[in-house]
């Protein structure tokens, strides 16, 4: 369950070249800021994220259906602009001990060292939950994410062939990724 320390989660600091950030939880009211940090996104790209982010109402859904307990959404604050948003997608029964995170951060504020930041703070988030596993799951093609995940903590276990679907109903393989965060009771 979420808990009121989450939802009060902030951290601020700089980033090397001097622009302040905030990470905070998403609320409702920033529905249009998340709509125009997704919309600008290449065609290129777009055709490797799950959901249509071009869709306004895609978005919109996302900040009118918040459900903190099953999706815990950290953004990235400069002034009064969203520059990028990193969900926590959590599971049950068995799987609970474990949860799926997705990071989507501006162009302009990419190679700045913020995704380590969101990351840390979603792994934050986890470790205050007592989950076990953190999981990224990325399309095989897109390699720099790969490496920048890597970078950030997270080894690959495996790959799933033919498990992602572009626009155009070509098939790619997604590559799992896992970043443990803590042992199994009894181990050390
Ligand atoms: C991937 C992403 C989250 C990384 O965040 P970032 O803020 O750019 O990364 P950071 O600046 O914190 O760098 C973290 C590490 O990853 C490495 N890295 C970042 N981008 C990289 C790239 N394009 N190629 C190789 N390594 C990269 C950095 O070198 C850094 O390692 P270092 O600390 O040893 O220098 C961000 O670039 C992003 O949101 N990209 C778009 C995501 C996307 O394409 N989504 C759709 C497809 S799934």
């Amino acid at each position: 369950m979420v808990t009121k320390e989450d939802l009060l989660y902030r951290q601020v600091f700089t980033l090397k070249d001097g622009a302040r950030v905030l990470i905070r939880p998403l609320i409702k009211d920033d529905k249009q800021a998340l709509i125009y940090l997704f919309t600008p996104i290449p065609q290129e790209e777009r055709r490797f994220m799950r959901h249509n982010v071009s869709d306004e109402n895609t978005v919109s859904g996302w900040v009118e259906n918040l459900d903190y307990d099953h999706i815990f959404p950290l953004v990235a604050v400069v002034g009064d602009r969203l520059v990028g948003d990193a969900t926590i997608h959590f599971y049950s029964g068995s799987a609970r001990h474990r949860a799926e995170i997705r990071i989507f951060l501006a162009k302009d504020f990419r190679h700045r060292g913020l995704g380590t930041k969101l990351v840390q703070a979603a792994i934050d988030i986890a470790k205050r939950r007592s989950l076990y596993l953190l999981e990224v799951q990325v399309v095989r093609d897109v390699t720099y994410l790969i490496k920048a995940m890597q970078k950030m903590g997270f080894e690959v276990v495996g790959t799933l062939e033919d498990y992602f679907m572009l626009p155009d109903g070509e098939l790619r393989d997604v590559v799992i990724m896992i970043n443990r965060l803590r042992l199994p009771e009894g181990e050390f």
